[in-house]
């Protein structure tokens, strides 16, 4: 565990190891949330690859008949309100109570709600797009195939999935000690290749070396369900 982590949640180690992940997540997001927003609120406007990829997402959700939107595990609501501003009818999910809350202050015109990527409270087919920006990291890689069938089940035919990710150069998802909670990097392959099994098409993907000093690249899958 990162220091940031234990001193942030203030929760102990014995404690985190009796918690699934799913509550291991929200506990730790639980407790970083005003460090977390003032460190990525605003951080898109120095990190133009992630931020066009979502305006093209937009332009492509526009183009379809649906312009509701879900940006799921949106943490302080920031990416939600860029796809408000981008002309789209976006509402923002997520696990942890917090972010939630801050995400209603900070975008009080907008709407938040707490809830699983695992189990929607969206129905059938009904959304034009799905934003998962850095919000699957979290997912052991077993439960991600079910995981991604959640997102398509809310998608309208046309509908588009953008997600983003920390993405690895080997063969295999590798898991590795995230500042909040414990995370995963995936090969774009792997993951692409999960997606087509979810029943998507993948039709763009930007593999980006941010140059930083974990070795990651930045990776933004563009698929549309058929
Ligand atoms: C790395 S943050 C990304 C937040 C935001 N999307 C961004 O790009 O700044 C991951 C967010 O996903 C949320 N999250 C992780 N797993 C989730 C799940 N299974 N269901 C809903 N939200 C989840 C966390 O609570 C956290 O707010």
């Amino acid at each position: 565990m990162s220091g940031w982590r234990a001193a942030a949640n203030g929760v102990g180690v014995s404690f985190l190891a009796v918690l699934n992940h799913q509550d291991e997540t929200r506990a730790a997001y639980d407790g970083v949330v005003e460090l977390y927003a003032s460190m990525f609120a605003n951080r898109l406007e120095t990190h133009p690859f992630a931020r066009n990829m979502i305006g093209t997402f937009a332009e492509l959700v526009r183009a379809t008949e649906h312009l509701r939107v879900a940006d799921v595990g949106c943490g302080p609501g920031h990416l939600t309100a860029m796809l408000h501003d981008l002309g789209l009818d976006a509402f923002g999910l997520d696990l942890s109570p917090a972010m939630v809350d801050h995400a209603r202050r900070a975008q009080p015109a907008l709407r938040f709600e707490e809830a699983h990527m695992e189990a929607l409270p969206v129905e059938d087919g009904t959304l034009g797009g799905v934003l998962a920006h850095y919000s699957m990291i979290h997912t052991p890689p077993g439960e991600l195939p079910a995981l991604l069938a959640e997102q398509v089940r809310v998608l309208a035919p046309g509908g588009l999935l953008l997600v983003s990710f920390f993405g690895t150069e080997g063969p295999d998802p590798v898991r590795f000690d995230h500042k909040v909670a414990p995370a995963y990097s995936w090969p774009a392959d792997r993951f692409v290749g999960l997606l087509a099994e979810a029943g998507l098409v993948t039709f763009a993907r930007l593999l980006h070396d941010p140059a930083s000093e974990r070795g990651f690249l930045d990776t933004h899958v563009l698929a549309r369900r058929p």
